[in-house]
């Protein structure tokens, strides 16, 4: 089964080795794709022929956005909250209570309808790999189903067992630690990919975060790592030194920190929704990307700090808050999700990719932070 799509006006591949600057555009393009792989790329004079036939008009086409960061796994929702932080409250991380009592009560079939309404939400505006955590739970029982159900409908699970210290373990978060150890970890890795945790005040310290994380890359599981969000702090520094794909967040950062990173193979994943939706810092991408840490954008989508599923929306805020240019935050947003999530089949249109086109209402992708909170994704095909 093969399919062509010819008179494309702009491409992004994301391979330099194909076209024009990092992005590797494309002008008057086609593309094959055979068995849900990119098979040709070239002029659209010179298209081979294909079962099936798409034209573009003109029109740009992108690789699928790559979500290297959400959490779909919970019950309820928090505007209250949101509301009272709009109208003075801090962000605290102990909101996430209120999502881990409303999970906890949930159905499997409630928390899977749930991915799977953001899942849809997140593939309509162009995502096509979403990795999705755990950590609503905080049981061995109800991280198990949460991860399973990840499993299930995401592209990537992973296993959030340190997201907050639970209730029942106020004021012993070391007795939890030792619990996510003994117990929880055996249960879940074998159905997770990675292993995260909440490095940050009120949430883990630097100790038990290192333990956490430790104790799931002895069980088999890749390492990524929520740091630097609220305030400064080591997760950062750990994250680097357990070779962790990614820290996300890093909104507090060091020199250290920085160079820490410019010398690792860890990537700097920037959410900056999620700063949006809290008030809170935005982090310094320019300093990060100056120094050469290799960046990624995520949505985060969650329904505490970022109840978006938007990654246009977060382009356009990386290209305003963060002063990424808008070739910095698309490559962010596509090869730099797939860089976090180490994954070398999505995130670009070379060939043997993973076929994920998305075609924009929009000559070029510049369009994308150019006319913010426009719908422009015409249409996704991922495979
Ligand atoms: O990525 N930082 C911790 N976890 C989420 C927030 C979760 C919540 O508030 O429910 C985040 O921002
Ligand atoms: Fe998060």
């Amino acid at each position: 089964m093969s399919l062509r799509v010819v008179n494309i006006g702009e491409l992004v591949t994301n391979d330099p080795s194909m076209g024009d600057g990092t992005l590797g555009l494309l002008h008057d393009a086609a593309l094959v794709v055979e068995d849900g792989r990119v098979a040709w790329v070239g002029p659209s004079s010179r298209c081979p022929d294909a079962d099936e036939n798409l034209d573009a008009a003109g029109a740009a086409v992108i690789p699928g956005f790559v979500e290297s960061h959400s959490h779909l796994v919970f019950a309820g929702e928090r505007a209250a909250e949101f509301e009272a932080r709009m109208t003075g409250q801090p962000y605290a991380a102990g909101g996430i209570r209120t999502t881990i009592a409303a999970t906890r009560a949930a159905s499997d079939l409630a928390l899977a309808t749930n991915v799977t309404r953001l899942l849809g939400e997140y593939r309509r505006a162009g995502t096509t790999t979403v990795e999705c955590k755990s950590g609503y739970g905080q049981t061995v029982h109800d991280e198990l189903r949460s991860v399973s159900i990840a499993r299930c409908h995401a592209d990537d699970a992973t296993l959030l067992a340190a997201h907050v210290p639970p209730p029942e373990y106020a004021g012993r978060a070391d007795d939890y630690v030792r619990m996510v150890v003994d117990e929880m970890i055996p249960a879940c890795a074998p159905h997770a990919a990675w292993i995260d945790a909440f490095c940050e005040r009120g949430a883990f310290s630097a100790e038990q975060t290192r333990a956490v994380l430790e104790a799931g890359r002895a069980a088999g599981l890749g390492v990524r790592v929520h740091a630097n969000q609220l305030t400064p702090g080591d997760g950062v520094r750990i994250g680097v030194d357990l070779d962790a794909a990614s820290v996300d967040h890093c909104c507090h950062l060091t020199d250290a920190d920085v160079d820490a990173l410019a010398q690792s193979t860890t990537v700097a994943t920037l959410l900056p929704a999620a700063d949006f939706s809290t008030r809170n810092a935005y982090p310094d991408a320019r300093r990060l990307l100056d120094a050469g840490v290799t960046v990624a954008l995520g949505a985060d989508c969650n329904p505490g700090t970022s109840y978006t599923t938007s990654m246009p929306f977060v382009i356009a805020l990386a290209v305003q808050a963060l002063r990424m240019s808008p070739a910095e935050a698309l490559w962010s947003a596509t090869l730099g999700g797939a860089r976090a999530l180490r994954r070398t089949d999505v995130g670009h249109l070379s060939h043997g990719a993973r076929a994920d086109l998305v075609l924009l209402d929009a000559p070029s992708y510049l369009h994308l932070a150019y006319r913010p909170g426009v719908p422009l994704v015409a249409r996704v095909l991922k495979a």
